[in-house]
């Protein structure tokens, strides 16, 4: 029998918890050619509905091109893989596509090259090294795009998702913001959602007014997925496996995972193999200590991966982050915290930002409080674990 938990990569659109709404959201962005800006913390589950949003377009003849900014150490590459991934979106024989191509994207002259043996195309350009990691390199392949929308029928909408946006900005650097917004509010036809987990840096980028991207299309941020619909998922998917998950193990699964769905996903996931194996021994079965007992086994086994990060960390941070551990995270703002741990207000908060930039923590605002999580649950579990035994 198949896992049915997988906490391994992008879901597919049926195998998706919740997120009706900000799927309909992104496909609805594609279809009427809108902006949107989908920020969320870490492994929160934008991937998996970008992917979703694609594929059900896709089935629907849409052209919808998505890529990870993060995947790509050049402007260059990104482009060429955009105008390379458009060309194979196009229905028609090799010249014909390459012409089209050609016309399109003419601003930046892709050379056009299609490999029978593997069905893709591949891109060069004809224009100067340096030119082609200029920003207007960019904006010209949006606006590429944008003409390329332009010349299908009108019920065959065109989005570009660029997920991990932020690293566009990394490889284009600061003007490529004001760059692209002059160039994407022209367009009438490409639908454009940007994602990411870099949430402060996002969260600046479309809330800040003096920057370009301020009030620009819509923004969504991607909270948890509702308990009731993990707990029915949950619970649904062990019976399958003729296990039964009661009220309890559930909520300690999603206590454990503090409701960050990889982490859920991957207890539920290590207590299927475990209860697989244990059926061969006789096991006492899905228990809220048997959740316990997997969760210190996974914990234990990344334990240098955790020692390393832990390692790196200086001694006020790992005093907060005991702090956050023995508290559930809460309060690290008041002034017992700031007693507890032993330094001012402003040496504990400076700690704490290098720790949210460092990707150790994130920022939840709780209506007007700002409240710290750890980005890996995990990670909260090996402290309580270890750090704080051997004190
Ligand atoms: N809607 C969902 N239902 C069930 N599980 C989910 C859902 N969304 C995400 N997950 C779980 O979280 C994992 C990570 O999802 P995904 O890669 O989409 O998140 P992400 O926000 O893009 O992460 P990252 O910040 O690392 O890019 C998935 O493999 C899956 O295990
Ligand atoms: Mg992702």
């Amino acid at each position: 029998m198949k896992n049915p938990f997988n906490f391994a990569g992008e879901l597919d659109a049926n195998n998706l918890v919740d997120r009706k709404a900000e799927l309909a959201k992104v496909e609805r962005t594609i279809r009427d050619a809108n902006k949107l800006f989908l920020i969320g913390p870490r492994r929160f589950g934008k991937t998996s509905i970008l992917k979703a949003a694609q594929t059900r377009l896709n089935a629907k003849k849409a052209i919808v091109l998505r890529f990870d900014a993060t995947a790509f150490p050049t402007l260059e590459l990104l482009v060429s893989r955009i105008v390379s991934h458009a060309a194979g979106a196009l229905h028609g024989d090799v010249k014909w596509v390459g012409e089209q191509l050609a016309g399109f994207f003419s601003r930046i002259r892709p050379d056009m090259k299609f490999s029978p043996a593997d069905g893709e195309w591949s891109v060069g350009f004809g224009i100067a090294k340096e030119k082609r990691e200029d920003p207007m390199f960019f904006v010209d392949a949006l606006d590429g795009l944008e003409n390329l929308a332009a010349q299908q029928p009108q019920h065959r909408p065109v989005g570009l998702i660029l997920d991990e946006f932020q690293r566009v900005n990394e490889l284009g650097g600061v003007d490529i913001e004001a760059q692209i917004r002059a160039a994407i509010q022209q367009h009438s036809r490409v639908g454009y959602v940007f994602a990411g987990s870099k949430t402060r840096m996002l969260q600046d980028m479309v809330s800040n007014h003096s920057r370009p991207f301020y009030r620009f299309g819509d923004v969504t941020y991607l909270g948890p997925i509702p308990r009731g619909a993990f707990t029915i998922f949950l619970k649904e998917k062990f019976a399958e496996a003729g296990y039964e998950a009661g009220d309890a193990v559930v909520t300690r699964i999603l206590d454990l995972a503090q409701d960050v769905p990889y982490n859920v996903q991957a207890i539920a996931s290590h207590c299927w193999y475990r209860l697989m194996d244990e059926d061969e021994a006789g096991g006492s079965g899905l228990t809220p200590e048997f959740v316990d007992e997997t969760l210190n086994l996974v914990v234990r086994q990344q334990d240098p991966t955790y020692a390393g990060i832990w390692s790196q960390l200086t001694p006020i941070q790992q005093r907060t982050l005991m702090y956050m551990v023995a508290h559930d995270g809460e309060g690290i703002t008041s002034s017992v915290a700031l007693r507890e741990i032993g330094h001012g207000a402003s040496t504990i908060s400076k700690a704490r930002s290098s720790m949210v930039n460092s990707e150790i923590l994130r920022e939840d605002q709780v209506g007007r409080e700002t409240r710290y999580r750890f980005e890996d649950p995990f990670l909260c579990h090996w402290i309580r674990m270890t750090a704080i035994l051997q004190r």
